[in-house]
């Protein structure tokens, strides 16, 4: 038989298909809703994602309103369909709705959690919410459970997880289940039962990043892959790889175990005319253009920052930082996230988390090379290679 032109079309969009299909890595990317809010070039929608970048994105954040899941956003609804109908061109892309977040507070989930019904309402109330709008999963960023609710967040874990389950229907995927998890030592002994949330969960998000500011009073990496020569024995546990170890030895299992890499820089003013790592710092660094939060920069902001700024490598912790003015900036470069990758390759993690798509440059426009999502493209190709 000899295929014409429409049938080998088809037949080669099914191959590639395939080979997009089933990447052996995971590659989970957030998405946050305020991005939208950025002026200028630096406002982010969902359309804008490259859906066969990552394997699930999720969407930050949802709330809850008398026990319920609930939007945030007076657009949630139509930004939820922007981000679904990327599934119509890569059908094997999951996206996930993350609930909580920094400020919704940890006092509200700590409520709702400990209190049988409101638990058991919000619960209910998730399934029917995430089918609606065409979501596959719930990411859970509870920041972050204290001592006192360690038990009632794997409660509600558990609880979330078997409703999943009794929701399933034939010819539909059971919904997945994530949790955000802190990767400091202390929050971690505090809040979380690792080996019974690893349980019930489908993955850990790591979030690998944030292990320094301004509050340390001196300049140093956010995110560095190891320790570095200069910690001192309180900051030995403030990095990557400690984290990871760490959260493997309590009882992870390494493939549901999401390493995460910030498309972010953690940025630091200096006090004086030291500009090494633990120089003296006044305070955070100044805001970005666009992103406006004072210690931070998105990538595509870095990019700007770098022209007419001093670059050096910390070859110990394997990260570069940035220096301009009396601006310290601590970020990863491609560089850096091979390094990264390579890491959590060889612990044989579930694999790469990022926050976020709306900080690496999206636009392709600031960074150069007129490379749309440089960093998480190179996460992207690392976690690909051979
Ligand atoms: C979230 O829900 C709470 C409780 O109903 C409400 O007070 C708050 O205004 C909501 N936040 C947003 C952004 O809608």
């Amino acid at each position: 038989m000899v295929w014409g032109v429409g049938e080998w079309s088809e037949a080669g969009f099914a191959v590639l298909v395939l080979l997009q299909c089933c990447s052996a890595y995971k590659l989970v990317c957030y998405y946050t809703s305020w991005s939208q809010y950025r002026e200028g070039d630096g406002s982010c929608f969902p359309d804008t994602i490259d859906p066969f970048l990552c394997t699930h994105v999720i969407y930050s954040f949802a709330n809850i309103s008398s026990n319920e899941i609930d939007t945030w956003e007076w657009n949630d609804v139509s930004l939820y369909d922007s981000l679904n109908a990327l599934k119509k061109r890569n059908p094997n892309l999951k996206t996930l709705l993350s609930v909580g977040g920094w400020s919704f507070g940890s006092q509200r989930f700590s409520n709702l959690a400990s209190n049988t019904e409101s638990r058991q309402t919000f619960i209910k109330s998730v399934p029917p919410f995430l089918r609606a709008h065409g979501f596959d999963g719930l990411d859970l960023s509870w920041l972050y459970p204290g001592r006192r609710d360690k038990q009632h967040f794997t409660t509600l874990v558990k609880e979330m997880k078997a409703e999943f389950a009794k929701e399933v229907q034939p010819g539909t995927e059971p919904l997945l289940l994530s949790a955000a998890v802190s990767a400091g030592k202390v929050n971690i002994d505090h809040g979380y039962d690792i080996p019974q949330i690893s349980q019930h969960l489908d993955f850990i998000n790591l979030l690998t990043y944030n292990f320094h500011g301004a509050w340390s009073k001196t300049t140093g990496h956010h995110s560095p892959l190891f320790k570095g020569q200069a910690d001192a024995r309180t900051d030995r546990f403030n990095n990557v790889d400690y984290a990871v170890g760490y959260m493997v030895r309590l009882g992870a299992p390494a493939n549901k175990l999401v390493m995460g890499i910030p498309t972010f820089g953690g940025s630091f003013t200096l006090a004086s005319a030291e500009t090494g790592i633990r120089a003296p710092a006044s305070g955070p660094g100044l805001p970005g253009r666009f992103s406006k939060e004072e210690g931070m920069l998105a990538y595509y902001e870095i990019c700007d920052f770098l022209r007419g700024a001093t670059v050096h490598q910390l070859l110990d912790q394997q990260v570069p930082y940035a220096i301009k003015g009396n601006q310290w900036v601590g970020y990863d470069d491609p560089e850096s996230i091979k390094s990264k990758v390579q890491y959590l390759r060889q612990k044989q993690l579930a694999g790469a988390m990022v926050w976020t798509l709306d900080l690496d440059d999206f636009r392709g426009s600031f960074c150069g090379q007129n490379m749309r999502f440089p960093l998480i493209r190179t996460i992207r190709d690392a976690l690909d290679a051979p």
